[in-house]
């Protein structure tokens, strides 16, 4: 029978890879009950609905319809709308994943929602249940477990809004599954009890194994006219680096030199567009014929050029680890990273707008550094999350 309600977060697209191996995982299970619940925090088919398909995801259970909005506009429409879907439909457990604006809505309504029963709810609730002083001895109240996949990653930059996402999320949560060592030691140093900290590794490597027949077989290259390892593949759109129209004009600058010297491939995320076309750089991007604009593509056409590419250049946190597992040089155009042990161990380097074009050249004219990939970071990732909950919920479901 399947006891245990499960409500797993969607809302932008990094997410979908984060819970689509464990939606898979836990459908599996005899006693789990999976139930998609999207923000619709992305909405445009190529950054959500395509990713669902390419993942085998079905439909949402839920859809909250949110889209675009300042931050506390987005992070309150989230809240006021799931805080209603929990009143609904009473999940068990709630896993949000990664650090946009609805992973820290989903955390904190989940936090502050609390069941009333009549009757002391199931066993496997105990840890979480309390009965209030003020309540009559027949009844309880108890909250569903929250629990954070892909906790404990810092930048140690609160300019950045994901970091204040991860550091709130995080505080609150009662699991937290960490991909690397660096995320256990930073919850230690906030204070996390070590009994909530279980590293399980980097479940965005479980959806690329689940999907790699399927990378492998695209035929992206044939379909730009491009060659294994002779185009660098672009993604950019962090605020700081595309908000700016001075910062943008001179990445574009730098990017065009570098089309000199290979081929780019750039899928352009919707406000990287609107920011082009406003600032008037689409046409310095596009005139030469070296760089390739397209619209964003979904996860297996995506990951087949990822595959191929000579080196990637990114703001993106996924992009960074996907490219440490697969050895291929990475540039992040960013000042700091959440994920250190891509570069401690991987394949990834920072850099900024000013010494990109000097990385890039670098990167063509050496060879590949050695490279380690991190531990745990093995495709089994959802696995050990699934293990995880069945020991935090007791053997009352075995
Ligand atoms: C969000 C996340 C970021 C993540 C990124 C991946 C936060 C704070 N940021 O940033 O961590 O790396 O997603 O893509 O949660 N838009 C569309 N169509 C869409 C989605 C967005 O046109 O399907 C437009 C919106 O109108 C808005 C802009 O893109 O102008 C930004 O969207 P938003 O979700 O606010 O943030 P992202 O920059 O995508």
């Amino acid at each position: 029978m399947k006891q245990v309600k499960i409500h797993l977060i969607a809302a932008a697209r990094p997410n979908f890879m984060k819970i689509g191996p464990l939606y898979h995982a836990l459908r599996d299970e005899p006693w789990a009950e999976p139930f998609i619940v999207h923000t619709g925090q992305h909405y445009d088919v190529n950054m959500s609905e395509a990713f669902f398909k390419d993942l085998r995801l079905p439909e949402p259970d839920i859809h909250l319809g949110i889209g675009s909005g300042t931050h506390a506009e987005q992070t309150g429409k989230v809240m006021i709308a799931y805080e209603k879907v929990l009143v609904g439909t009473r999940p068990d457990v709630v896993i949000v994943v990664g650090d946009v604006n609805s992973t820290l809505a989903c955390a904190l309504a989940a936090t502050k929602i609390c069941y009333n029963e009549a009757a002391r709810p199931p066993n496997f609730f105990a840890r979480l249940t309390v009965r209030q002083a003020s309540q009559p001895s027949s009844h309880y109240t108890h909250r569903p477990l929250l629990a954070h996949l892909e906790a404990g990653l810092r930048s140690f930059d609160r300019t950045m809004p994901e970091e204040i996402n991860r550091i709130v999320t995080d505080a609150l949560s009662n699991i937290l599954w960490t991909p690397s060592p660096d995320a256990d030691e930073n919850l230690l140093k906030e204070g996390i009890p070590a009994s909530r900290i279980e590293r399980v590794g980097n479940i965005m490597m479980d959806s690329l194994e689940m999907m790699r027949n399927e990378i492998e077989k695209q035929n992206m290259l044939e379909q730009y006219s491009l060659h294994r390892g002779e185009y660098a593949l672009v993604t950019l759109h962090r605020p700081s680096n595309v908000d700016d129209p001075i910062c943008l004009k001179q990445i574009c600058g730098s990017l065009r030199r570098i089309s000199e010297n290979i081929k780019i491939v750039f899928p352009v995320h919707p406000r990287t567009r609107k920011n082009l076309q406003s600032f008037g750089l689409d046409e310095l991007l596009e005139s030469n014929g070296r760089i390739i604009v397209t619209e964003p593509m979904s996860y297996v056409p995506f990951m087949n050029l990822v595959f191929n590419a000579r080196f990637v250049l990114t703001d993106s946190g996924g992009l960074q680890e996907e490219t440490t597992y697969l050895g291929i040089p990475c540039l992040t155009l960013r000042p700091n990273t959440e994920r250190p042990i891509t570069i401690e161990q991987g394949t990834n380097r920072l850099t900024t707008p000013e010494k990109l074009l000097d990385d890039a050249m670098g990167i063509l004219g050496g060879s590949i550094a050695p490279y380690k990939v991190p531990e745990m970071w093995d495709g089994r990732t959802s696995t050990r999350v699934v293990n995880s909950i069945k020991a935090f919920l007791g053997k009352g479901l075995l």
